[in-house]
């Protein structure tokens, strides 16, 4: 199973890929996580993507589906979940052309929808594990201890752009950029929009359902 997730920030596509690949053989791809790994690594590709995400604009089209296409050549026969990618036309024609050239298709392509209204809340109030990633939310899913990471013992602190000012530029670059990939995808067939509201279970309960598979 293959399948693209997008939605607006903090719709809960990272939710929804953790609770797919806790149940499916599946390999999670997304571009933000890669990012941040490789600012925290230090590597000349954190050095080029820092200022981006710090500001909430989105990394050059080049950099981005380099990367993408590095991880899906890594694959080896395993399901994918492309979690924020494409965020745009060209990314998404681009990854059109490298699912060609490597034989692979797309089985659903999968939009969360959510209200801004809420999308302000689930950004700011969302922490995440320093040292393994784990995501929480101050109200709906918080650490047993404040701060300290339930799975690993790590510290877990805000996203540094969950913070107002840059949650607005995100939102923007949402806009412009990725909200035009409705139309692109429903054009394309296999295209599935639900309703991400309500809990994280709830809304896995119309993914699975959707997408056909286990709950
Ligand atoms: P990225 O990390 O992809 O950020 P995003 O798209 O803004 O998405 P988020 O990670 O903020 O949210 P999410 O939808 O995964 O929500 P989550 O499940 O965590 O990208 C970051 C940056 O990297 C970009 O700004 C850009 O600079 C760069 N970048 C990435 N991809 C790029 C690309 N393709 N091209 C160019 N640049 C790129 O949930 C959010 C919170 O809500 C959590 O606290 C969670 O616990 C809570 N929550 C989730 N579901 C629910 C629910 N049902 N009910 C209540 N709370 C919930």
């Amino acid at each position: 199973m293959n399948l693209i997730l997008f939605g607006p920030p903090g719709s809960g596509k990272g939710t929804q890929s953790a609770l797919l690949i806790e149940r499916m053989q599946m390999k999670q791809i997304s571009t933000g996580d890669l990012f941040r790994a490789a600012i925290k690594n230090g590597t000349p590709l954190g050095k080029e993507a820092k200022g981006y995400l710090d500001a909430g604009k989105l990394v050059p089209d080049s950099v981005t589906i380099g990367l993408v296409e590095e991880e899906l050549n890594k694959l080896n026969g395993q399901g994918f979940i492309l979690d924020g990618f494409p965020r745009n036309v060209v990314q998404a024609e681009a990854l059109g052309g490298l699912l060609k050239t490597l034989g692979l298709k797309v089985d659903y392509t999968t939009f969360l929808e959510v209200p801004t209204s809420l999308l302000l809340g689930r950004l700011t109030g969302r922490r995440v594990c320093k040292n393994c990633g784990t995501v929480y939310h101050i109200e709906s899913k918080p650490s047993k201890v404040e701060g300290v990471c339930d799975v690993c013992g790590g510290q877990v602190v805000q996203r540094p752009d969950d913070k107002e000012e840059v949650i607005s530029t995100r939102l923007e670059a949402y806009e412009q950029s990725t909200r035009p990939l409705k139309d692109y995808y429903k054009a394309k067939g296999n295209y599935v929009e639900l309703d991400g509201t309500g809990t994280s279970e709830e809304v896995y309960a119309r993914l699975a359902k959707a997408v056909q598979v286990k709950r």
